[in-house]
């Protein structure tokens, strides 16, 4: 597949900076997957390729949050790019280099790209009307001003665009205007911002959006009938003190404004990964250096920030001389259940929230079984989530080894590779597609085509019934060993296509069968005549209680909080400034509906389906351990006089015996008896739990309630 004459492509990737003012999430984690498993795939496939990112640091929102917290920017970032650095990592996604915008490389490059701007003539001096916060002494960025809108009278608006009518404004028209940093009635105050005249580049952003292939169509067409079918306005990029940025040098008391230093991050990223790995910043991103290939510069963007990514970045990078972006790739906002993420549902899904309750790789599969390439929005629906990854990562593709691999533990494979009738070659040929879904970043499609050969390679389980083989003695141990040979192939061919999207896993089917997967062509020959390892489970089946467990516990850290302020239109004019942050702290435990979203209601009943079921009263009167179980108690309860039952309740563990005896309880009194391995078990005690539940909880009736008496 890969011709050995060739040199490899030398392809830059990046995802965007987030913001060192929250932690990361799994909107977030949509895109920095997706980029990974971009520069994985290319790793596999031989090429150079390095993926590149930092934290983007400055704004007035870390100014405020520091200030909030008491403590110095610079703490604040560190501590953040740690938490930052330590999610990503644990999702399995790997920076060649991971930065700060907050950096001496950064500083200087801003300064060379700013200088290039002052010698072509595009920078200007205006004078600006703002909100300025007296009590906070700040100015307001759009997003911490809030009152009614000037349009609907919609009460508690942003300063420049209304959640009800959709009407975009300045925040001077606000009625009743307040600073959200400090409830303050904010003032008019006019200062100097520098402005880059951004219609001098009218022609080229033209040429560049509509003719170089670097956007899809829909993009292109975005900006086509948004920005450049009228003059360009004036970009404002500076912020008057106090900010937290790098000071303009030849305008003292002014600073760039965070969206000007954040995608030259990408350039200072670049610098510092190669003052450690000795490659030339000029190769990557000088034009037309021809001794080596042409380096690949791929932008992986959510959708939010289109119009900085393709009107004013390229525009820099025109003015500096340096490389444009060879694609800029414009993915959607992660949903989850079909809902914008909400804390009060608890689907505002930290990443480390996810960690503490299931495997990074089922996510990782599951977004790239999502992914297509293009900007539609990406449904993260938890009860799919679990179909999916228990259906096909454990049922299809781990359940060929769990049904296989430990035939060859004491043999190893066959000394020469089986005739499997022809299973691996065709899954061999699948590998040109796949690549190509890869290479095209429909993942969605490349896992379709994997998906498809792991149901070929079961069927052949199926039929050749290994297990039937093992028990019909010595005679058939060859066939034996060939079968599981042919099918630990399958796997491990299966495993390469699947590593750019499940590195940790590959790395454990290496372990059990030919060694670590290095290369894409791994997936073309199979193996024989080795040794195979010892298998042990790679992953498990997800549980619902697992979920559940997920959502409760986001309820719990997020729950309380108010809506996130994520952006999610392609108007520029709401995303010019960092929305606020939820606080660090945990609040206790609320009641919002955990426990229903995780079990519904069911369906409607009628009074006559409720009366069928005689709920009565009734006291325990004994309680006792048994041995042989561990989740149960046997219960004697009475109904009132001579009248008892015996019930085995699942309530161990949360409830010791003697603090049962005497107490009221409710308890199913008609239920079909049950024969159970300890004895007859004669009704149910009615007790509560689910979702946000660490227990079971029995229900109690109000004092006064006797025994034997009917619930209605
Ligand atoms: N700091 C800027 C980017 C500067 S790039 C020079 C920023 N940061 S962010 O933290 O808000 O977002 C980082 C990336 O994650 C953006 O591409 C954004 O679109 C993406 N996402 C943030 N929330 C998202 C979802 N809910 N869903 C999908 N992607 C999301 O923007
Ligand atoms: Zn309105």
């Amino acid at each position: 597949m890969q011709h050995l004459d060739r040199r490899p492509r030398r392809i830059l990737a990046t995802s965007a900076l987030p913001y060192a003012n929250g932690h990361i999430h799994l909107g977030h984690l949509v895109e920095y997957i997706q980029t990974d498993i971009f520069v994985r795939y290319h790793k596999l496939r031989g090429e150079q390729a390095i993926y590149l990112c930092a934290d983007d640091t400055h704004g007035t929102a870390i100014m405020i949050r520091a200030r909030t917290e008491g403590r110095s920017e610079q703490e604040l970032i560190a501590d953040m790019k740690e938490a930052h650095v330590a999610d990503f990592a644990d999702f399995q996604i790997e920076f060649d280099h991971y930065g700060s915008t907050d950096s001496p490389a950064n500083q200087r490059r801003c300064s060379e790209i700013w200088q290039s701007l002052r010698t072509r003539g595009l920078i200007t001096t205006r004078n600006v009307q703002q909100l300025y916060d007296p009590l906070a002494g700040v100015f307001l960025a759009d997003r911490f001003v809030r009152g009614t809108c000037p349009r609907c009278k919609a009460a508690d608006q942003y300063g420049d665009s209304c959640e009800q009518c959709g009407g975009a404004y300045s925040p001077a028209d606000l009625i009743d205007p307040v600073s959200t940093l400090s409830g303050a009635q904010p003032e008019v105050r006019s200062a100097d911002h520098l402005f880059v005249r951004l219609e001098s580049l009218h022609s080229f952003l033209t040429e560049w959006t509509q003719s170089s292939g670097a956007l899809d169509p829909p993009i292109a067409n975005y900006l086509a009938g948004h920005f450049l079918n009228e003059p360009l306005r004036d970009w404002d990029i500076s912020r008057p003190a106090p900010y937290f940025g790098f000071e303009i040098p030849d305008a003292p008391g002014h600073y760039w404004y965070v969206w000007f230093d954040a995608p030259i991050g990408y350039l200072a990223a670049t610098t510092e990964w190669c003052a450690v790995s000795g490659e030339s910043f000029e190769s990557w991103w000088h034009r037309g250096q021809t001794e080596q290939p042409a380096a690949e510069i791929h932008h992986f963007i959510g959708k939010d920030i289109t119009y900085f990514h393709t009107l004013f970045w390229p525009s820099m990078l025109e003015v500096a001389g340096l490389a444009l972006p060879t694609r800029v790739r414009v993915h959607g906002f992660l949903t989850v259940n079909g809902q914008k993420m909400s804390k009060s549902r608890g689907t505002f899904l930290l990443a480390r929230t996810y960690l503490d309750h299931l495997d990074p790789g089922m996510l990782r599969y599951y977004y790239a079984t999502k992914l297509s390439g293009g900007i539609d929005d990406i449904d993260l629906n938890l009860e799919e989530f679990t179909a999916k990854v228990n259906a096909d990562l454990v049922g299809k593709v781990v359940n060929l080894a769990s049904r296989t691999a430990r035939w060859l533990e004491a043999t190893g494979l066959s000394a020469t590779y089986p005739d499997d009738g022809g299973l691996f070659a065709e899954a061999a040929a699948d590998g040109e597609a796949i690549a190509a879904a890869f290479e095209a970043c429909d993942c969605a499609r490349a896992m379709r085509i994997i998906m498809v050969a792991a149901d070929r390679a079961n069927l052949y389980v199926d039929t050749q019934q290994p297990w039937k083989l093992a028990k019909a003695g010595p005679g058939s141990a060859a066939q034996l060993q060939d079968v599981a040979t042919v099918a630990i192939n399958l796997f491990r061919q299966i495993a390469v296509y699947l590593s750019p999207v499940l590195p940790v896993f590959s790395n454990q089917v290496g372990a059990l069968i030919g060694g670590a997967i290095r290369s894409w062509d791994e997936s073309q020959t199979p193996l024989a005549g080795i040794s195979s390892g010892v298998f042990t489970p790679l992953m498990r089946r997800v549980e619902a209680g697992q979920v559940a467990a997920l959502i409760s516990q986001s309820l719990i850290e997020t729950g309380t909080q108010a809506q996130p302020q994520g952006v999610q239109s392609m108007d520029p004019q709401t995303s010019l400034e960092t929305p606020s942050t939820p606080p660090l702290h945990i609040p206790p435990p609320a009641d919002l509906g955990a426990a229903l979203t995780a079990e519904p209601l069911a369906p409607e009943c009628t009074i006559d389906d409720f009366s069928k079921v005689d709920l009565r009263v009734a006291r325990i009167v004994a309680a006792e351990e048994v041995a042989e179980a561990k989740k149960l108690l046997r219960l004697t309860i009475s109904l009132g006089g001579e009248t008892t039952r015996t019930i085995f309740a699942g309530i161990k563990g949360f409830h010791t015996p003697e603090s049962l005896v005497g107490r009221l309880v409710v308890v199913v009194a008609n239920l079909a008896p049950r024969q159970m391995k300890f004895g007859l078990s004669e009704g149910m005690v009615a007790a509560a739990s689910g979702a946000g539940a660490t227990g079971v909880y029995l229900l109690s009736p109000d004092s006064g309630a006797l025994p034997g008496m009917r619930l209605h």
